[in-house]
Order: C-alpha cells, then structure tokens, then sequence
C-alpha cells in the first residue's frame, strides 16, 4: 500500500465493536454506488456473524477511520455456501472458504486496497485449514476481476446465481 503524507495505515482483523464503522461505511458507499446489481448489500445480522462464528472481516485503518473492509467467510452447509455452481461435493463443503463482499472508500479507490484485503483473507482460509477458495464479480465489475485475478483465482464459470444476478464463479485451490 502507497503511503501518503502523514497517513497511518493499518490492515487488521475487525472486532465486533467495530461494526458501527462497518455499517457506516457500507452505507455511504451502497448509496452512491452507480451499479447497485455489481453489489449485494449485507445486513447487519450477516455482518456480525463475522467477527468469529462465520468468518472474519478484515479492514483497513487510516489512523481511526476505517477505509475499507472486506469479508471471508466459511459457510459450511448454509444455504449461502456457492460450492454448488463448482464441481465440490457436499462432503467437502465445510472445506469452502469464500472472499465476501468488499468495499473500499471512494477517497482511498485505486490503492489496490482490495487486493491486499484479499491477499489476507486467502492467507487466513490456508492457515485455518479451507482447500477451496471461491469468490463471485459481476462481469463488468472489471477492478474486482483483477484483483481476484491478481490472487491467483481464475473464473470457473458464468453463471446465474441464486439472487438472479450473473456473476463470473472465481476459484482457486488451497491445496
Ligand atoms: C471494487 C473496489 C473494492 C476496488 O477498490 P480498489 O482496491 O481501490 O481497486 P484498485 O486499487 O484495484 O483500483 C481499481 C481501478 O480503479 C481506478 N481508480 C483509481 N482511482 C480511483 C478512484 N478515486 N475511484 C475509483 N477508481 C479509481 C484504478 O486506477 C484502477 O483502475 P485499473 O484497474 O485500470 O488500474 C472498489 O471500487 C469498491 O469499493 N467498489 C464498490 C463496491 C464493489 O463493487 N465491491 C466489489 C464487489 S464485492
């Protein structure tokens, strides 16, 4: 990550009493984002079952201001869990680790932010024991392509996922 003049960044694991600052942030960037189907919002109950029981929720600080998050989860046999649109059986699905939603601030786009965010989050799911990393980007969403790209994960398929909305299906294996 570039410094700039008297920035202090910090990437780390979120904690649950960070979630008003993930809210807010969501909030700010979900309302000004010109394609709203590239995204899918989360709500608040989701988000809080990140911070141990389903997953993490990794950020960046600009001294106390949260600039960016970004969400792994491990979705085990919920209904969530998009293994089904890859060719992993069902014994295998608490083996799923998935890159979730990511946002980064408008003031702070073009940092590749999120790459590093999900540089993390895949060094998170290997060291915690996941074989398979899955991911979803809408087709045209061409910064979050790269940047899963830039990771190492290569699209699986195009598809139709269960909210209707066509995504590219990411992968890459742990193994
Ligand atoms: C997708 C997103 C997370 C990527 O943020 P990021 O880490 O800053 O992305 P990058 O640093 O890789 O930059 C992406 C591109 O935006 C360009 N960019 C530069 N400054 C920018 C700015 N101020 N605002 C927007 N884009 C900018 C970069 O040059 C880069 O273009 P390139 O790929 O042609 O080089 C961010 O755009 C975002 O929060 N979007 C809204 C939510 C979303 O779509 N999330 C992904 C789906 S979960």
């Amino acid at each position: 990550m570039n410094l700039k003049d008297r920035e202090r960044l910090f990437l780390v694991i979120l904690q649950p009493s960070d979630l008003p600052k993930v809210l807010d942030l969501l909030d700010f960037v979900y309302w000004r984002l010109e394609h709203k189907d590239w995204f899918f919002k989360d709500d608040e109950d989701f988000l809080s079952r990140h911070f141990e029981a389903r997953g993490r929720i990794f950020g960046i600080f600009n001294e106390d201001r949260l600039t960016a998050y970004a969400v792994l989860s491990f979705p085990g046999s919920d209904h969530d869990n998009i293994a089904q649109h890859y060719d992993i059986s069902q014994e295998e699905y608490h083996e799923v680790a998935m890159l979730d939603s990511c946002i980064v601030h408008p003031d702070y786009r073009g940092r590749s932010f999120q790459y590093h965010l999900s540089l993390q989050r895949e060094l998170c799911a290997k060291e915690s024991g996941y074989t398979h990393l899955l991911s979803t980007a809408h087709p045209d969403n061409a910064a979050s392509v790269n940047n899963l790209s830039k990771i190492g994960m290569k699209i699986y398929r195009t598809g139709i996922k269960k909210d209707n909305k066509i995504r590219h299906f990411m992968y890459k294996s742990l193994k």
